[in-house]
Order: C-alpha cells, then structure tokens, then sequence
C-alpha cells in the first residue's frame, strides 16, 4: 500500500474483532517511531505509552474492576465482567499519556494535542504493518487510581488505552465517511 492508501484505509476494529498474534518487536518498535514523528511544539515529547501483555493484560483487567468498584460500589456485574474480558481478548493494550510540564510557550493543549497526534501516527503504523487498533477511553481513563495504578507521575494524564491485534474474521461494517467537502471552506478575507 502507497502511504495515501494505508490513510485512506485505516478504521478502528473494534476490540472483539481482534485476535492474535500482536505486532513483534520490530512491527512495535516501527509503529512507535512513527509516533515519535507527531508535531511537537517545543519538542516536548509528552507521550508515554505502557505495554499489557501476556499475564499483565489479567492483572490490568483486574485493576479496571478493581477501581471501577470502588468508583461506584453499584457498577452492574455485566458491565465489570466485559471490564475483565475485553483487554484479555487481545494480544497487546498500550496505555498511552501524556507528560504535561509547565512550558510558558507551549499550553498544556498543545501537549495534550502532540499526545493525540502520536497515537494517530501509532495506529496508522499498525495498520500499515497488517494491524487492527482502536482507541478506547471511559471512566477508567479519567480515575486518578488507575492512572497512579499504571505509574503515571505527577502531571502525567492517561489519554486512553489502545487495543491492538490481527483483524478477525468478524469485523462490522466499516463507517460511512462523509465526504470531506462539507468539512472544508475556503477564507477569502473579503465580504
Ligand atoms: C479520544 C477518543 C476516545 C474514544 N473512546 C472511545 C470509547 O471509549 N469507546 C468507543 O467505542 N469508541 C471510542 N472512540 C472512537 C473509536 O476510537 C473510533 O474512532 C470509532 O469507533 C470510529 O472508528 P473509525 O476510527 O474507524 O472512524 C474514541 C475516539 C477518540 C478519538
């Protein structure tokens, strides 16, 4: 595929549509370059992405509950359980943050925006190399216990949590994309 190709191409599996094997540790290693190679005000390199693999993806599994639980003691059984299933389906969860630091010309925005841009270059590599991925975030993302769970540090915010295996057999229907023009308009600065 020429690179517009892969663009034009990439849409996010979801989760259950995704098996193994994950990507080796070359396919990683190249999906992460990429993302090393997002616009950067002031080359502040705010992302931060931990691997779940193997046993780990259980013990991350368990620590969602464990935190969901005690955000609402009522959390409904179905909803823990598909909590504890989901990361275990797929071969590799990537925990993506952001270090956001104090930079007087560079607005935690913009940190948070490099941050973004990185996990687009993220998932355009891995489905580049062959790779199904989706971005999934909820309240997990947004408790500060799971983000102290996964050793973020002080100013450091979980972004979201990406999954990522082969394309199963079953996949939806890719989304209808509307076309760009309606998103597009051209600024003349003259009435
Ligand atoms: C910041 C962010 C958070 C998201 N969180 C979720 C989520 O928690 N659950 C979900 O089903 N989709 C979530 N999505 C949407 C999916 O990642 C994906 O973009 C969507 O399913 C549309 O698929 P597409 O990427 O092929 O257009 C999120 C997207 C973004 C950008």
């Amino acid at each position: 595929m020429n690179t517009l190709d892969t663009l034009l191409s990439r849409r996010s599996i979801p989760a259950q549509c995704l098996t193994g094997p994950g990507p080796n540790e070359a396919q990683l290693n190249a999906a992460f370059e990429a993302a090393m190679r997002a616009p950067d005000h002031g080359r502040m390199q705010p992302w931060r992405f931990r691997l779940m693999r193997g046993a780990a993806r259980a013990r991350f599994a368990e620590m969602l509950v464990a935190c969901a639980r005690a955000r609402d003691p009522a959390t409904p059984a179905a909803q823990l359980e598909k909590m504890r299933s989901r990361p275990q389906q797929v071969p590799l969860v990537i925990a993506v943050s952001a270090r956001i630091r104090d930079n007087p010309k560079v607005p935690d925005i913009e940190q948070l925006l490099a941050t973004a841009a990185s996990v687009m270059n993220l998932l355009n590599a891995l489905h580049a190399q062959g790779f199904g991925a989706i971005l999934l975030t909820g309240p997990s993302v947004y408790d500060p216990a799971v983000a102290t769970a996964l050793g973020c540090e002080a100013g450091e915010r979980l972004v979201g949590f990406v999954y990522v295996g082969t394309v199963g057999v079953v996949t939806p229907t890719a989304p209808a994309r509307p076309a760009s023009a309606a998103f597009v308009s051209e600024w003349s600065g003259t009435d």
